[in-house]
């Protein structure tokens, strides 16, 4: 039987640079001649994009029902079909995906219970762990300033005072799930050195 492939999420705040970084772990990967497949949340798929029309304001949804659009999403995203992630690690490929879980914990847990969103995502938990979680800590100050240099439009997350919530609310849910493998790489170093930290904490897995 062929091996399964790894699964890594990679976190962070928006602006930390995290996309990128994906991107660059991807190239890294297929170097080494890794078969990798890079995804992302909110997804592309019909609960993903739902999701972004609420984001841009064309939906008025609550933030309980944005938090359970999430949860479906990322049963959506491991279970489809299509391109879902259990059937990618099941024929070997490796999964790298830009958010993951702990993005609802830190994100949906700056409005509603922490705990409830938790509970709201043990199916997914149950159904396949990430292998590693990498978390980019930057600090908002900092990554709002790359946000506003770097781009198009300012979405309803990019405020100070929430990405600091979001920041201190990412440190909790590592705490609230001490099972998960969780590595924190300081993001606020130039791109070619996170780059580098990230891919040592990466091919221990290999
Ligand atoms: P992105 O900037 O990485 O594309 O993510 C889009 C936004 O979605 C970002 O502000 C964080 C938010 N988000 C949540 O609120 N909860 C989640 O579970 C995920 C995956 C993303």
């Amino acid at each position: 039987m062929e091996e399964r492939g790894k699964f890594i999420a990679l976190e962070g705040i928006d602006g930390s640079g995290k996309s990128s970084q994906v991107k660059a772990l991807t190239h890294k990967m297929k170097e080494a001649g890794l078969p990798v497949y890079p995804t992302f949340e909110p997804t592309a798929g019909p609960v993903g994009s739902l999701i972004r029309n609420i984001f841009s304001g064309r939906i008025e949804a609550d933030q309980r029902t944005i938090a359970g659009l999430f949860v479906a999403d990322r049963l959506d995203h491991l279970l489809n079909k299509t391109d879902g992630i259990i059937q990618k690690i099941n024929s070997g490929c490796h999964v790298l995906t830009d958010r993951y879980f702990f993005s609802s914990l830190a994100y949906q847990g700056a409005h509603v219970d922490m705990d409830w969103v938790i509970q709201a995502n043990s199916q997914s938990v149950k159904l396949l762990r990430p292998n590693l979680h990498i978390f980019l800590d930057l600090k908002p100050e900092k990554s709002i300033e790359r946000l506003k240099s770097d781009r198009r439009s300012t979405d309803m997350y990019e405020k100070l005072e929430t990405l600091q919530k979001v920041r201190q609310n990412f440190f909790t849910a590592f705490e609230k799930m001490p099972g998960e493998n969780v590595v924190i790489i300081d993001g606020a170093r130039p791109f070619e050195e996170v780059s580098l930290a990230i891919w040592e904490e990466v091919s221990r897995l290999f």
